[in-house]
């Protein structure tokens, strides 16, 4: 079978057990902050199962594109080996909740994985091996699944419990991936490549975990029954799923027999490509071949994950994407390769993967384009760095030293831009180490540094080119060929900046994604999407040698709208101008992409910036109001203009009074209504500062500057963009005025459109407000003053009427008070429940004892109960010459609370309880009733 057969035949197998086949996801992980890239098969399922009603089906069915890279994972150093890979396919069946729902668990997860192997994959029952948990103190040991692997026919002695690996960790335990989800033991499906042992073990000694390379891992069936938090306890889930994992790569190279992939269909082509370009022969020389595999799977690696959308970068992913496509240009160099290569190995991988992930074709250029320019800018710094890091290297072996310092690997890090696993093997290779907690330290060090730097010295590092950029927007809002002069995304210079994925994923119940293996599959489904379906989140910066957006600059926010290429849409969020006059387009690539050196259309929202043009103008008018009504004084300290709104911060000791408020806002829609020219004089400083235009305190100007004189009311220097007639403001309204610190206030106003449309919500709310009392609005005020009187004698004349009521039911209960006959005369006891509105608490309760005893009279036993929130409360009260007698309210109390199922205690003259059921309440008064009478004859003390 070739890999397209095994495809074919996994899919098709599931399918008709019921599973709906889903395409891969994309290897980014959207929604799972501790996993940055796809490692399982059952990644994008993470949440079906905790919430199976979720899934899109109960039974699924991927072939999923996979990344293990992570760290210093085992993988990534393995990789060269006949059966690791950094990417690779992983081949799985998932189920969610039990079979009566539709999902299934561990006696049909093998059952099915049983017969594929054996029936469609056509491997020798007498091959197949199974190991099951062996179970670890707290999680006990899966016998059912040897008891299930047994009923499908394997025999005892081929089923292996296990539950560490030879190298430390859990065997037969699986996931979660990330800090926390679904785990649970698993079961794995091995394959008898030899027979027998080749290091001659017997029978019982040999299997799978014997390590001599007789037995082979092909299939992992997860059993997941429990969920891991994040802080590590384990509980059961409450529906078990099945999730499980086959890698395409060692099933195709065991039904090929060939020792790996390499070898195989799959990757045979990319290895002949290689073997070309570096010119050199794969399986003759050991080193040769190991180098041609790591090339190879990192070319494939790189290749994938910029086609979902990852550019190298220093960062967590794209760190892993630079790191992968820098050791695979080195082990170039290592086979004497000094011109680029990895575009072509990268083309090469498009070819061949193509039929089956068909996003890659598409994104062919941008893939090419991303590797060249990574690849081109690590050969200049290879160089250099490998010869510091030699002659480090001799320098401490002259010296004796084995230990390259940490301050080195970072500063080959840092300038040269060596990932530090390619120090440490350049290192090792020499037979020395590296100080890696020391780099680490120095690492951290760095990011302190540049988180505390200035604004400037960060923008510093920014490796934008020296352009000198026409700021247009003066005079225009579009420009039709502006040319692009810098892209960055994923924090890193680029040539070319992508569109995250924008083809939708499937619907919901997976019906888009059913089809045969081979019908090329949207690169992502539903659950791995993020709310824009957009498969790349990185922020992109754009310079244009000439523009018509304004950079945020005195107050007045930057521009936003639109740069169209040829190949895609650039939608900008805001402008920025971090260093000098570079004008940074900052937004997203929406379709398609952008590319250093193509000519653009840029157009900003024209509808955004008039209205921020505005309250630009209307912030000059308001400055010169407040001067000339409350004095020359007045000097603004800050100010900030949107389109929504302005604010205007100024120098003034007081609030301002309604009037001064009210005539400041007058004069600004004075001027308005004077249709007033605004115009702009470029001047030399001095002539500007001569003609009385205000300048502000602290800005730089440059020796020509802007005058910008609206009428005869103000005139300011000033860098922002205006209306050209003060009537296109509109009207101009003062919603707020306040301090914001001690000699400065603040204004916040309106002009325009936005000025309208806050008086529209007030009119609206008054509509309202008079619509629902019913008057006309101009009532409104008169009414609600009326009403709230009102609200106070109606409220006055509640709580008189409470407090009557209360008193009637305490009356009530005074009536049920019985005279109780002794020797020597006679006393009152009152067993009884006081309603909860006069008594709703325990306190209350003490406190109707006293009044009740008080109306009582002489002598009296009191057995109160109330109903609480917090249950029945007891209560009792015996007068001080009846304790004499042998009462005791502890005593009668507890009476009570036995037959409620509560609890009571005190001392004979007073005690509370409470709890029980507050239903038996009138039956344990009566007792207790009864048990004064019988304490009283001296019957029961
Ligand atoms: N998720 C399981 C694994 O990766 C199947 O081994």
């Amino acid at each position: 079978m070739n890999s397209d057969d095994v495809r074919r035949e996994f899919v098709r197998y599931f399918q008709a057990q019921g599973h709906v086949h889903l395409p891969s996801a994309s290897l980014v992980v959207h929604d799972d902050p501790s996993v940055l890239l796809t490692a399982a098969g059952m990644q994008p399922f993470k949440p079906f199962y905790l919430d199976p009603a979720r899934a899109p089906a109960r039974r699924l069915v991927t072939i999923q594109r996979c990344m293990r890279a992570r760290g210093l994972d085992d993988d990534t150093t393995a990789v060269g080996d006949d059966t690791h890979h950094t990417f690779f396919e992983m081949l799985g069946n998932f189920a969610f909740g039990d079979v009566g729902a539709g999902g299934y668990f561990k006696k049909e997860a093998i059952a099915f994985g049983y017969e594929f192997v054996t029936q469609r994959l056509g491997l020798a029952p007498e091959r197949i091996w199974a190991t099951t948990w062996a179970g670890e103190p707290g999680i006990p040991a899966d016998d059912e699944a040897i008891h299930l692997w047994k009923a499908v026919g394997l025999p005892a002695d081929r089923i292996r419990p296990l539950n560490r690996k030879p190298e430390g960790g859990r065997e037969n335990f699986w996931g979660p991936t990330g800090d926390s989800g679904p785990c649970g033991p698993c079961s794995e499906i091995h394959v008898d490549l030899l027979g027998r042992c080749p290091l001659g073990a017997s029978e019982g000694e040999c299997g799978p975990d014997h390590g001599c390379g007789r037995i082979v891992e092909i299939w992992n069936l997860v059993f997941n029954q429990y969920y891991r938090e994040p802080e590590g306890t384990l509980r059961p889930l409450e529906r078990t799923g099945v999730d499980t994992g086959a890698g395409l790569e060692r099933i195709v190279a065991l039904l090929q027999g060939v020792p790996s992939a390499y070898e195989s269909d799959l990757l045979r082509p990319i290895v002949r490509e290689a073997e070309g370009l570096l010119d050199a022969p794969y399986g003759e020389d050991p080193v040769v071949t190991r180098s041609l595999r790591i090339v190879v799977d990192h070319a494939r690696a790189v290749t994938f994950m910029i086609g979902d959308g990852v550019f190298p970068s220093n960062a967590e992913r794209g760190y892993v994407a630079r790191r992968l496509l820098r050791r695979a240009v080195r082990y170039g160099r290592l086979l004497g390769r000094e011109g680029p290569f990895m575009g072509r190995l990268a083309r090469a991988t498009i070819e061949r993967f193509a039929p089956h992930y068909p996003h890659l074709k598409d994104r062919q250029p941008v893939i090419e384009r991303v590797i060249a320019e990574e690849e081109a800018r690590f050969s200049q710094t290879l160089a250099a760095g490998l010869q510091l890091l030699n002659g480090e290297l001799d320098r401490l072996a002259r010296s004796g030293e084995g230990v390259l310092p940490g301050a080195t690997a970072f500063r080959l890090y840092g300038t040269y831009g060596f990932p530090v696993e390619l120090t440490e093997e350049v290192a090792a290779g020499r037979g020395f180490t590296v100080d890696t907690p020391g780099f680490a330290s120095e690492l951290q060090a760095a990011r302190r540094r540049s988180q505390g730097g200035s604004r400037f010295s960060k923008l510093e590092e920014l490796d934008l080119p020296a352009v000198a950029v026409r700021f247009e927007g003066y005079e225009r809002l579009s420009v039709g060929d502006a040319r692009v002069e810098y892209l960055r995304q994923g924090g890193e210079r680029v040539a070319t900046a992508l569109a995250g994925d924008p083809r939708p994923g499937p619907t919901s119940n997976g019906t888009t994604a059913q089809g045969p293996a081979e019908t090329p599959a949207p690169p992502a489904h539903g659950a791995a999407l993020n709310a824009e379906g957009s498969g790349v989140g990185d922020e992109v910066w754009l310079v244009l040698d000439r523009t018509p957006f304004y950079a945020e600059r005195g107050g007045q926010v930057g521009d936003v709208g639109w740069i169209v290429g040829p190949h895609g849409r650039f939608s900008v969020r805001t402008t920025q101008a971090p260093v000098g006059d570079v004008v940074v387009h900052i937004g997203q690539v929406v379709e398609g992409y952008l590319a250093e050196g193509e000519t653009v259309r840029a157009e900003v929202d024209a509808a955004t910036r008039q209205a921020t043009m505005r309250h630009h103008t209307a912030t000059h008018l308001l400055h010169a109001a407040l001067r000339a009504e409350l004095g020359p004084h007045v000097h603004q300290t800050g100010s900030l203009v949107t389109p929504e709104r302005l604010r205007f911060d100024f120098s003034h000791g007081e609030a301002l009074t309604p009037l001064q408020r009210q005539a400041v806002q007058g004069r600004v829609n004075e001027a308005i209504r004077r249709n007033l020219d605004v115009r702009t004089d470029v001047l030399p400083v001095e002539e500007a500062m001569r003609s009385g235009a205000i300048a502000l305190f602290d800005e730089r100007y440059s020796d020509a500057v802007r005058v910008l004189s609206i009428g005869d009311v103000s005139k300011e220097l000033c860098g922002g963009t205006h209306v050209r007639h003060t009537g296109e403001l509109g009207t101009f309204l003062v919603i707020e005025e306040g301090s914001v610190g001690s000699g400065t206030r603040r204004v916040e106003a309106l002009a325009g459109a936005a000025a309208e449309a806050y008086v529209n919500r007030q009119l609206e709310r008054l509509d309202a407000l008079g619509r629902t009392l019913d008057v006309p609005t101009e009532q409104v005020p008169g009414r609600v003053i009326r009403l709230l009187g009102e609200l106070t004698e109606v409220r006055r004349r509640l709580e008189h009427a409470e407090r009557k009521a209360a008193q009637q039911g305490l009356h009530a209960v005074l009536g049920q008070a019985q005279e109780v006959a002794v020797r020597n005369g006679s006393f009152k006891v009152l067993a009884a429940e006081v309603d909860r509105d006069s008594a709703p608490t325990l306190e209350r309760l003490r406190e109707v004892a006293d009044w009740l005893r008080d109306k009582l009279g002489g002598p009296s036993v009191l057995l109160l109960a109330t109903r609480s929130d917090a249950g029945p409360q007891l209560l009792a009260a015996v007068s001080k010459d009846l304790t004499a007698q042998g009462l005791h309210a502890g005593k009668l109390l507890n009476e009570v609370a036995r037959a409620i199922g509560g609890r009571a205690g005190g001392r004979p003259e007073l005690a509370q309880g409470g709890g029980g059921d507050a239903s038996k309440l009138a039956d344990g008064l009566e007792r207790g009733r009864r048990a004064a009478q019988a304490q009283a004859s001296g019957e029961g003390a």
